[in-house]
Order: C-alpha cells, then sequence, then structure tokens
C-alpha cells in the first residue's frame, strides 16, 4: 500500500427527512445563494423543503445550471454572489448543481481570470465561499469530494477541477428525493458510480485489502440493487442502498493509497465536450474497450475482479477476462446504456484521432495507473469501441 493522507471533511447527513437539517447547518445570518437546475426541484416538493428549513434567511435563488454545468451561465451567478455579498452557497440538485456551486464558491473571491481555475486545476485557488448540498441524484459522488468537472459550450470544453476548499461542508441525503428521477438519470447514476470504483480498483495488485474489498463490495452493492432501483422508483431501502453507494464510490475512501487509472473519464469528459453524450454513457463506451485493450497491464486485477465481483471462476485465464469484460458490457447494455460510439452515431474514424489529439494537447500523454496509455492508446480505445 502507498503512503497517504486522508481527510475528508463533509458531514453528512443521511435519509428521511434531513432536509430539515439546513436550519442547523446554515447561520441565521447567512446570505444564501439557492443554486438549482432546469425545474425538477420544483416538482418533487425538494424546492418546498429547503425553502421551510431556510426560514426568514437572506437567499438569492439562480435556477437554471444545465446537465454539464456551463461556464458561461455559472459566471452570471458568481456575478450575483459579488453583487449580493453571498456567503453561502447551497446547491440544490445533481451532480452538475453541486459541481456549478464548486465553481461559483472557488470564483467569486478569485482575483485572476477565472477560466484558469479550469486550466490550472485550481493550482491558484486559496479559498472558496463555504458550500452546503442538498444532493437530488445518486451518481457523481460531488456531495462528498472536492471536485467539479465544468464545460464551456462556446469552447467545446469540458475540464475538471478540485481543491481541499470545494469540498461541502455539509451535505443531505434524502434518498426519498431521488423517487422523482427519471429512469435515464437512475441508470446513469448506476452507471457512473460502478466506473468510478473500477477506476480505483481495476489497475495493479497494491496490497491494499481493505480498498480491494470495500470496492468489489461497492461494485456487487450497484448489480444487485440495479434492477430494482430502476424498477421500483420508490423503494425506499433499495434508493438508499444506491445513494451511500454512489457516495462511498467517489468520496475518497477507495482511492487512498492505491495506483488509480481515470482514463476513462478523461477519454469520456472529451466525448461529451464534443458530442453532447451524458456522462454516464460516454464510460460505458470507452472502459469495456480499454479493459480489452489494457488486458495484459491489469491481468492480475481483472482476474481479481472476474472472480469476487462477477464469480467468474472457470476456464483460462484470458477466458475468465473476456467473460469479466463482457459482463461489464452487458450489466450497461442491461441499465438501457448503449456501449459503442455507433449506436450514439459517432464515427470512430475520425472522432478517435480528434480525441487522442485533444488529449495531448492537453498535456495528458500519460493516462493510466502506469502512465502507458498515451495519445495512439487512447485512439486504438476509441476504434476498438467503434
Ligand atoms: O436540472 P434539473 O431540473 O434538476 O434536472 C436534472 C437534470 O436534467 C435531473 N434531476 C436531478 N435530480 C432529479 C432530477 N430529475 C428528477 N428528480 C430528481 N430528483 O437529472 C438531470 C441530470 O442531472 P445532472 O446533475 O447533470 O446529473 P449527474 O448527477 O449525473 O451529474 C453529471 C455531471 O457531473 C460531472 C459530470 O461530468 C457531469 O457534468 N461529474 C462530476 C464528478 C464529481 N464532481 O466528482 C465526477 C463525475 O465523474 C462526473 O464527471
Ligand atoms: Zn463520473
Amino acid at each position: 500500500m502507498e503512503n497517504f493522507t486522508f481527510h475528508n471533511p463533509t458531514r453528512i447527513h443521511f435519509g428521511r427527512g434531513q432536509i430539515a437539517a439546513l436550519a442547523q447547518e446554515l447561520p441565521a445570518d447567512a446570505r444564501v445563494l439557492l443554486l438549482a437546475g432546469g425545474g425538477s426541484i420544483k416538482q418533487n416538493g425538494v424546492y418546498t423543503q429547503v425553502k421551510k428549513a431556510l426560514g426568514s434567511r437572506t437567499v438569492f435563488e439562480f435556477f437554471g445550471v444545465e446537465a454539464n454545468p456551463d461556464y458561461d451561465t455559472l459566471m452570471r451567478a458568481v456575478e450575483l454572489c459579488r453583487q449580493e455579498k453571498v456567503d453561502w452557497v447551497l446547491p440544490v440538485g445533481g451532480g452538475s448543481v453541486l459541481d456549478g456551486a464548486k465553481f461559483i464558491a472557488a470564483a467569486v473571491p478569485y482575483a485572476g481570470d477565472t477560466w484558469e481555475i479550469l486550466t490550472t486545476h485550481a493550482a491558484k485557488v486559496q479559498g472558496a465561499l463555504p458550500i452546503g448540498a442538498v444532493l437530488t441524484l445518486p451518481a457523481t459522488g460531488s456531495e462528498a469530494n472536492s471536485f467539479a468537472v465544468i464545460s464551456r459550450r462556446a469552447r467545446k470544453e469540458k475540464l475538471a477541477f478540485g481543491s481541499p476548499h470545494t469540498f461541502p461542508r455539509f451535505s443531505i441525503l434524502d434518498p426519498e428525493t431521488t423517487f422523482s428521477l427519471p429512469i435515464r438519470q437512475v441508470a446513469n447514476g448506476i452507471g457512473d458510480a460502478f466506473c468510478h470504483v473500477i477506476e480505483q480498483y481495476l489497475t495493479f495488485p497494491a496490497d491494499a485489502a481493505i480498498q480491494d474489498r470495500f470496492a468489489e463490495g461497492v461494485l456487487r452493492t450497484l448489480t444487485e440493487i440495479a434492477p430494482k432501483s430502476l424498477a421500483e422508483p420508490t423503494d425506499y431501502n433499495t434508493r438508499a442502498n444506491f445513494v451511500w453507494a454512489a457516495t462511498c464510490a467517489l468520496n475518497g475512501w477507495l482511492g487512498v493509497g492505491v495506483p488509480q487509472d481515470w482514463a476513462t473519464h478523461m477519454i469520456g469528459h472529451e466525448l461529451t465536450a464534443l458530442h453532447g453524450i451524458d456522462h454516464a454513457r460516454t464510460l460505458a463506451i470507452v472502459l469495456p474497450s480499454l479493459l480489452h485493450v489494457q488486458r495484459d497491464a491489469k491481468r492480475a486485477k481483472l482476474l481479481q475482479y472476474a472472480e469476487r465481483v462477477w464469480d467468474i471462476r472457470d476456464g483460462s485465464e484470458d477466458a475468465r477476462i473476456d467473460a469479466a469484460i463482457a459482463k461489464t458490457r452487458a450489466f450497461y447494455e442491461a441499465l438501457g446504456i448503449e456501449t459503442r460510439l455507433s449506436d450514439y452515431n459517432v464515427a470512430a474514424a475520425t472522432t478517435a484521432p480528434e480525441v487522442a489529439r485533444r488529449l495531448e494537447a492537453r498535456g495528458m500523454v500519460k493516462l493510466g495507473e502506469r502512465g502507458a496509455i498515451t495519445p495512439a492508446v487512447v485512439e486504438a480505445i476509441l476504434r476498438a469501441a467503434a
């Protein structure tokens, strides 16, 4: 196991009725930016609960944060915060709203050009407004990590940053808020969380028994709850396990002391930037193909994954690896998520070299747990995902 320092400062309020905890978490004199997306929170009763808990606090509402939050939209919220001297950011929604809040929180006090926060991975971020989140879509883990992914449609960009200053101070996770999710978003959430675990687990063995068993537990839980999460939207315990699995997938526990491989996400972000494909769907396209292309580098862990997650024990090593990759693809397909570029009308012949070029231009020329995923390998992965 590698050395690590672990600190996750986000306080979690989990369960039914927990939105009421906002009343204790936010100072009585807080000037709050209530940040939201396209309006789902007004239809499912979440907005009403939030407003009740906020009581007489000064609240500025900003709706309209898009799925894949857009830089230009968020900058309008930054202006509002500066103008009104907002001192708390309260995102209410999915990962896009939470990520948007992190960018706003970092951008409000930022001295330089705020786009730099993305291009420098927040290297110069020295502070941020405090963030408290109400999560309505289990998927990204944004409720308990410091990361945010921001799109800039005007430039066809999608970039990530993370800073110790942008952990939410607290997050409220009430599984009942997820009952209103469209099936497509439930599927996306399960698929995204699954991939987060894989990218911290499916690398090479690091003698990290707890991290491995924990990762396998989250993966198995996701495969077990997936059918019922889709079929029975109001089954509380199924959704509770889904919400907690998605948080555990990317709150840092799984990734400590182990090698990681975020190439699927990096390639996926380019596919969203270029073709507007949902985040989780880009992962479903890239992951099976990446596992296939990287099968020798990941051999030992692929065999462990086959046995412990999919109960595949028979056959030659290569047959077991093939079966595990096929199970992974079938898992996404069973969620209703297609796994080939052609399913999205994207031509691999042109997109594969373009994505490779874009990552190269960003200096991402050594992705993967051993830095072995070069632009040429990225291209091969996408060609194999045709
Ligand atoms: O905008 P509203 O009206 O809220 O509707 C949203 C949106 O249309 C809807 N929704 C959310 N909660 C709902 C609901 N509809 C009904 N009932 C509810 N309870 O769902 C749609 C999608 O929401 P979005 O927030 O975009 O989805 P998700 O949570 O999957 O977030 C995706 C974004 O997170 C980034 C992705 O790149 C993408 O931009 N990621 C963030 C990460 C992080 N911060 O750590 C890591 C991830 O890997 C990911 O990259
Ligand atoms: Zn993701």
